[in-house]
């Protein structure tokens, strides 16, 4: 946990993943989109809340992450802030915000850190444009974090949610990725679903972090999409995926109480009503 010299909790910093995995200590990252998640995920103690444009399925129930705007994340993103005390926080990028130019990528990130006061952004990609981005950025002093393997805004090209890397060609096309990334200045990389070994392996060559999501054990800390883990999203069963709670299960049951005792006239009573 991050403290200042007087023992106090203090935000987490760039600076203090880059030494929790000098420690081997591992980092904790989740998403949050709103603001009483955000806090229940802040006071937790993860170190890394992701405003992430997984927002485009797990809460505005759309089939990918493509149709998400810069808008739709900087309004997210604005009221994870508020929810936010401890954590760092980063906003992704959506599709087609950072791909056109660098001076597109310049200004929407620039929106990004001025509208949400997040402190870093993430952008998916690890091929020589996608580095030529994350370099510029950093060199404007906006920390960035990559993200590699499967790269959902490219879904179409790689032809489905599958695991990458399995094959020689690809997963040495993912060693150097994740390396170009560290040299363009990313403070860490997202491996998803990635096979194990690869993934360690991948972990061991970085003096960044890798933050894992379906990439195994051996990664330098854990992401997984909130509704996700907490069991919001009872449809969403893949292999990686461990719920830690059943929350749609518990709504379901405290909705449905209170269609009954409305129906039943047994709220509200006496006790809920003024004088
Ligand atoms: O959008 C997202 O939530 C992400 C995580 C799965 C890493 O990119």
């Amino acid at each position: 946990m991050s403290t200042d010299s007087s023992g106090e909790r203090r935000r987490v910093t760039i600076r203090d993943l880059l030494e929790m995995k000098k420690r081997g200590e591992r980092i904790v990252v989740l998403t949050a989109y709103d603001v009483l998640f955000a806090r229940i995920v802040d006071e937790a103690g993860t170190d890394v809340i992701l405003v992430g444009d997984s927002l485009a399925q797990v809460v505005l129930g759309l089939d990918s992450t493509l149709p998400v705007t810069l808008d739709d994340m900087i309004h997210h993103g604005r009221a994870v802030r508020r929810g936010v005390q401890r954590g760092l926080l980063v906003v992704d990028m959506p599709f087609m915000t950072f791909q056109v130019s660098p001076e597109e990528t310049l200004r929407n990130a620039g929106r990004i850190m001025k509208e949400t006061g997040a402190e870093a952004v993430k952008l998916e990609g690890g091929d020589e444009q996608a580095a030529a981005h994350v370099a510029r950025l950093v060199r404007a002093g906006i920390p960035v974090m990559g993200h590699i393997g499967l790269t959902p805004q490219s879904v179409h090209a790689l032809g489905g949610f599958r695991v990458q890397g399995r094959e020689e060609v690809h997963a040495e096309r993912l060693r150097q990725e994740a390396l170009r990334l560290q040299d363009a200045g990313a403070f860490s990389v997202v491996l998803e679903l990635v096979p194990g070994r690869l993934a360690g392996e991948i972990s061991r060559s970085l003096e960044i972090p890798t933050i894992g999501i379906g990439a195994g054990a051996d990664c330098d800390g854990q992401v997984l999409v909130l509704p996700d883990m907490l069991g919001l999203n009872e449809q969403f069963k893949p292999k990686f995926l461990k719920r830690f709670a059943e929350l749609a299960a518990v709504a379901r049951q405290g909705v449905g109480d209170y269609v009954s005792a409305v129906r039943d006239g047994s709220y509200p009573g006496p006790e809920h009503t003024f004088e």
